[in-house]
């Protein structure tokens, strides 16, 4: 399993004061230095946390790979094709929302969604759906040839009973098996920190988790080579 950091949340502390420090493009490369696979940041519209500056810099100056998260608008597209990610992960975005609240509707956006990604294909990008585990949207994102679905894992990092972690886990478990015997790459994200992620480890079939708030949280109390370091000897435990 690959371990993708999502650095949104430098560019949001940032952004607090206006100027230019925690920064984000400095927080990545020392990522990399203590192992992480992939940097991923979320260009949203607003405009929240990353920019376009710290989009530009990432591809000029990361040496792992670069996960542009991204909603299907024109706008952004644009931008996307023009600084040619090795990977976009397209998600549903809301003005209002806190964060990513749930998987994009395939099915519901397919002919939309089908002419993002031949255009993202086009500039040479991998195309990755964030959707929830779900049996007919995993097939939607085959049809449409994604190259990639994202699990929505938030259900799971916010159950509490045994129970319910069980029943989350199983979904993504069944998903993530479904996705492979379809060929897609199985990546999985959302709400994951060093608690959950020792059970998530078990499920051989996910290529690559995406992971932010819990890492950058971490680090601000212990340093970025200890929160990175500890969430990468997680993943390596993985039987
Ligand atoms: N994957 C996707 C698609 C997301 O939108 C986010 C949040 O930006 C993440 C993963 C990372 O979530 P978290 O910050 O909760 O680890």
């Amino acid at each position: 399993m690959r371990f993708s950091l999502n650095i949104d949340h430098i560019a949001t502390l940032r952004n607090a004061r206006a100027e230019v420090q925690p920064d984000p493009v400095t927080y990545a490369l020392m990522a990399e230095q203590y192992g992480v696979d992939g940097i991923v940041v979320h260009l949203r519209e607003d405009r929240r946390h990353i920019n376009e500056r710290d989009v530009r810099l990432l591809r000029e100056l990361i040496t792992t790979k670069l996960d542009l998260e991204m909603a299907a608008v024109e706008e952004i597209i644009q931008i996307a094709c023009d600084v040619q990610p090795e990977l976009a992960t397209i998600v549903p975005e809301k003005r209002q929302e806190l964060t990513t609240e749930g998987g994009i509707n395939v099915i519901d956006n397919i002919d939309h969604l089908r002419e993002t990604i031949e255009r993202l294909h086009n500039a040479d990008i991998a195309v990755s759906l964030f959707i929830e585990p779900d049996i007919n949207q995993i097939d939607a994102a085959a049809e449409i040839n994604a190259d990639f679905i994202e699990i929505h894992t938030g259900h799971y990092a916010n159950a509490i009973s045994e129970e319910d972690i069980f029943d989350e886990l199983e979904k993504i478990r069944i998903a993530a098996k479904h996705a492979k015997k379809l060929g897609l790459g199985v990546n999985a994200g959302h709400g994951l920190n060093y608690i959950n992620m020792k059970e998530l480890i078990a499920i051989k079939e996910i290529d690559e988790v995406s992971i932010g708030h819990a890492i950058i949280a971490r680090s601000v109390f212990v340093g970025v080579e200890r929160a990175v370091k500890e969430m990468i000897e997680i993943i390596r435990s993985a039987k």
